[in-house]
This record gives structure tokens, C-alpha cells and sequence, in this order.
């Protein structure tokens, strides 16, 4: 049986997995740094960083352990090598080479977007392509017509902030712990969303880009409205809180069900795949199951555990392998979105 260990360090979670030819997960263990970014409200580069130094060695004998297997056994290692922090995709990239030139064996670089949309191929155990892939993350919200696995054309993105980000910003000003989409989906649910009208950005347009800045800026305002005194989250009553929450929620979701079904339209693909952090929120599942079901078009939806960041979905490495598309260790990282 051969095996691939696969490394993710894109961000701010240190993730390795052990996956076999026939794509079965033997082994994956996902070390998060939530705790390290909290009292910054953000990913801090830098300390993610250091800390990817600290973990990836224990997140890779952990993954191994699991699998059962050790160094000796590996066919290939992969690593996500773009788009992601410079220095959190360095230490993967290090380690992935490491221990590729020890032990001989084949290196494969992976791009984490990509891998984000195979958590969908890995969950339906069976083709999924061509298809319009959808990432909607904390650093990305991207659409692209995937030909193959490995080879997806970007149809357009976000202008600004994230999906991600936005849910990760307006649980800041609505004084919840970071990340913030999580806490944020949870407190929607006592709330009302159709009790503020949020703005949606570029529904009504052809083109494929996502804008979320000023839908946070309406959040702010409906805080604190233009010439009255600025309120604190801590000021507003449970369902103001509540209601902002739900409506924010609704807003970001019915955009992106909405753009991802005009992309489908437009590239002539019936099948859309989703992954990334926010694939995870309840509202925004719904969404895209509703709009696409309207159209009778096919919808994959990433399995909740495999949404955010881990190094299971480091099994796409597989379909560079057996297209015998091996990197030397000369191949370096790309923190940009590659177009
Ligand atoms: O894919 P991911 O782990 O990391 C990146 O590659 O960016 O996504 C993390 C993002 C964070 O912004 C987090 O707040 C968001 O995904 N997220 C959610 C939910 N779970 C995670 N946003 C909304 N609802 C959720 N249930
Ligand atoms: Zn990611």
C-alpha cells in the first residue's frame, strides 16, 4: 500500500495526515493556534510562524502514530505550498523537503485552494470534476472552473475582505471571542434575519467578485448609527445583538449562494464544490442548497470537519503523483493567489 503524508501550515493550524492510494485518511492530526491569535482579533504572521516551528514536528509524529506507519513507510510527502502566509508556508516547506531528501523520496507542492475544493472529492468518493469550485475562507472567497483537480482557471474574488474575515470583523464589534464565524452563527440563531437589510454586494451583476468591506461598515453603522453617540457591543440589548447577527449572517450567505449560481451559469458547469472555513456555517449551507436545487444543479458541500484548515484534504497530492508531476527541492513557496 502506498502512502502519502501530507503537511499544512497555509495559516494559522499545523496539520499533517497519512492518506493511502485509494484515498482512505489513515492518520490526521490538526494542531490549532486560535488560542495564540485570540487577544489580537486576528492571525498575528509572526507568531503563527514560530508556532508552526514548535508543532509541526509532534503534528507530523502524531498523524504517523495514528496512521500506525512510520518515516520508512511513506511513498511521497506533499506540502501546501500557496497561497498562505510566507513564513507559516516556509516552515511546512521545510520540513516537507526534510524529509523528502532523508528518506528519498518524491516531493509534491499542492495548492491549499485547491485542496479545499478535493475535501468535496475526497468526501463523495467519486469524480467531481469539471466543476465551478467555491473557497470561501478566511483569507479567500474565490471562485474557479476546476477542468481537473489540478487545473482551475479563476473566474473572479473577493475586492476586499473575506467571507472569513467579515464574519471574523463584525464578531469583533459584536464583543464575541475570535475566530469569530463560529460564535457569530451561534448567536444568529436567537436572532431575526430579516430584521436589518443589509447590503449585497454585486448580486445584480454579471461579474464574479465578492465586495464584504461594506457590508461591515453597515454592521458598524447599525451599531452605532451616523450622529449618535458611539455604542459599545456591550451597550446593545441581547437582540439588537442578535438580530445584527442573523441579518449580517443571511446577507454574506444569500451573496454567495447567489454569485457562486451566476458562476455556474456562466462557465456552462452544473456542478459546484464547496470548501474553506465558512463552508461550515449552517446559514450559508442552506443557502447554497436552496439556490442550486432552484436551478437543478449538482452541489457538494465540503463535510464540516474537513471545512476548515487540515492536512486531509493534502490528498489531491495523489493526482500529481500518478501524473508523475513531482517538484524538485528547489521548488519554493508562493504566498499570492496564483491566476
Ligand atoms: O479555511 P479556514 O480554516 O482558514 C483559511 O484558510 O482562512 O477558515 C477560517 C475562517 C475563519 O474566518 C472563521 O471565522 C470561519 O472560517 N468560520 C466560520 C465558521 N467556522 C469557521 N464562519 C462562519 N460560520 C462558521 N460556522
Ligand atoms: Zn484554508
Amino acid at each position: 500500500m502506498k502512502l502519502i503524508l501530507a503537511i499544512e501550515s497555509t495559516c494559522d493550524e499545523t496539520a499533517a495526515a497519512v492518506i493511502a492510494e485509494d484515498l482512505r485518511v489513515l492518520g490526521s492530526s490538526v494542531a490549532s493556534q486560535d488560542r495564540l491569535h485570540q487577544r489580537f482579533s486576528g492571525v498575528v504572521p509572526e507568531i503563527a510562524a514560530r508556532a508552526h516551528v514548535e508543532r509541526v514536528l509532534p503534528v507530523i509524529d502524531e498523524a504517523l502514530q495514528r496512521a500506525g506507519c512510520g518515516l520508512e513507510d511513506l511513498t511521497a510527502v506533499a506540502v501546501a505550498t500557496t497561497p498562505g502566509l510566507a513564513n507559516s508556508l516556509l516552515v511546512g516547506l521545510s520540513a516537507a523537503k526534510a524529509i523528502a531528501l532523508a528518506r528519498g523520496i518524491p516531493l509534491l507542492g499542492i495548492n491549499h485552494l485547491h485542496a479545499h475544493v478535493y475535501a468535496c472529492r475526497l468526501a463523495a468518493e467519486r469524480e467531481v470534476f469539471p466543476c465551478v469550485g467555491l473557497i470561501i475562507s478566511g483569507g479567500h472567497t474565490h471562485l474557479f472552473h476546476f477542468l481537473d483537480p489540478l487545473d482551475a482557471r479563476l473566474l473572479g474574488g473577493t475586492i476586499d475582505d473575506a467571507a472569513g474575515e467579515a464574519f471574523d470583523k463584525v464578531a469583533t464589534l459584536l464583543g464575541l471571542g475570535y475566530p469569530g464565524g463560529p460564535a457569530l452563527s451561534k448567536l444568529a440563531e436567537e436572532g431575526n434575519p430579516k430584521a436589518i437589510a443589509f447590503p449585497r454586494s454585486f448580486i445584480h451583476e454579471p461579474r464574479l467578485q465578492f465586495s464584504f468591506s461594506g457590508l461591515k461598515t453597515a454592521v458598524r453603522y447599525a451599531i452605532s448609527p451616523q450622529g449618535q453617540p458611539v455604542r459599545l457591543a456591550s451597550q446593545l440589548s441581547d437582540r439588537e445583538r442578535a438580530d445584527i447577527a442573523a441579518s449580517f449572517e443571511l446577507a454574506v450567505a444569500e451573496t454567495i449562494a447567489i454569485k457562486a449560481t451566476q458562476a455556474i451559469e456562466q462557465t456552462g458547469v452544473s456542478r459546484l464544490c464547496v470548501g474553506g472555513g465558512v463552508a461550515a456555517n449552517r446559514v450559508v449551507r442552506a443557502e447554497l442548497e436552496k439556490r442550486t436545487a432552484e436551478k437543478g444543479f449538482e452541489l457538494l458541500l465540503a463535510p464540516r470537519e474537513l471545512c476548515t484548515d487540515n492536512a486531509v484534504m493534502g490528498a489531491i497530492a495523489w493526482e500529481k503523483y500518478w501524473r508523475g508531476q513531482f517538484d524538485g527541492l528547489e521548488i519554493d513557496i508562493l504566498p499570492g493567489l496564483m491566476r
